[in-house]
């Protein structure tokens, strides 16, 4: 007999749309309010709905659920769609702080908990463009 255990993903592990639609709200709630998230709140639009939007199609697929992102705007290219924005080591860190915060009030086990983040924070700093002073990684390009 064969029954090859289908994949969980973590967008059915998470709780699918609706929990991931939560974790987006928070997050941004969060940015929102948060005094020590100002620096990357104020890069964002007045009103974050477009952003939480895009950051929900996004997670969708990329927690391995549908391809909401990819279906409507192409090819996620996020690094270079976050370029018009100016992101150091300080917005990348404020980025996470919320979606820390965000991720710990959601329901999931430790071990999806810690790959999430994990994940998120190499993403995060992968957005990084800012050339900052001993910083690890400057822009590409520039060793
Ligand atoms: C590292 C710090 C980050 C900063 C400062 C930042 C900032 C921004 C800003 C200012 C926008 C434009 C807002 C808008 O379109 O309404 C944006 C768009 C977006 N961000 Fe980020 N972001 C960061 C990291 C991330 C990460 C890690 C992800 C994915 C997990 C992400 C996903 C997106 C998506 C999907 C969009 C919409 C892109 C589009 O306009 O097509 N961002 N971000």
């Amino acid at each position: 007999m064969n029954h090859p255990t289908p994949a969980v993903t973590p967008y059915e592990l998470l709780g699918g749309e609706t929990a991931i639609r939560a974790l987006v709200k928070r997050f941004y709630a969060l940015m929102d309010t948060l005094p020590e998230a100002y620096g990357v709140r104020k890069l964002h639009p007045r009103d974050l709905s477009g952003s939480e939007e895009k950051l929900f199609m996004f997670l969708s697929g990329w927690l391995g659920g549908p391809q909401l992102f990819v279906e409507k705007f192409g090819h996620p290219r996020l690094r270079q769609r976050h370029l018009p924005f100016s992101i150091g080591i300080a917005e990348r860190d404020q980025w996470m702080l919320c979606m820390r915060q965000a991720l710990a009030g959601q329901n999931m086990d430790d071990g999806l908990r810690q790959d999430l983040d994990r994940k998120l924070a190499d993403l995060a700093d992968f957005m990084r463009n800012k050339a900052e002073n001993g910083a690890e990684n400057g822009p590409p390009g520039r060793g």
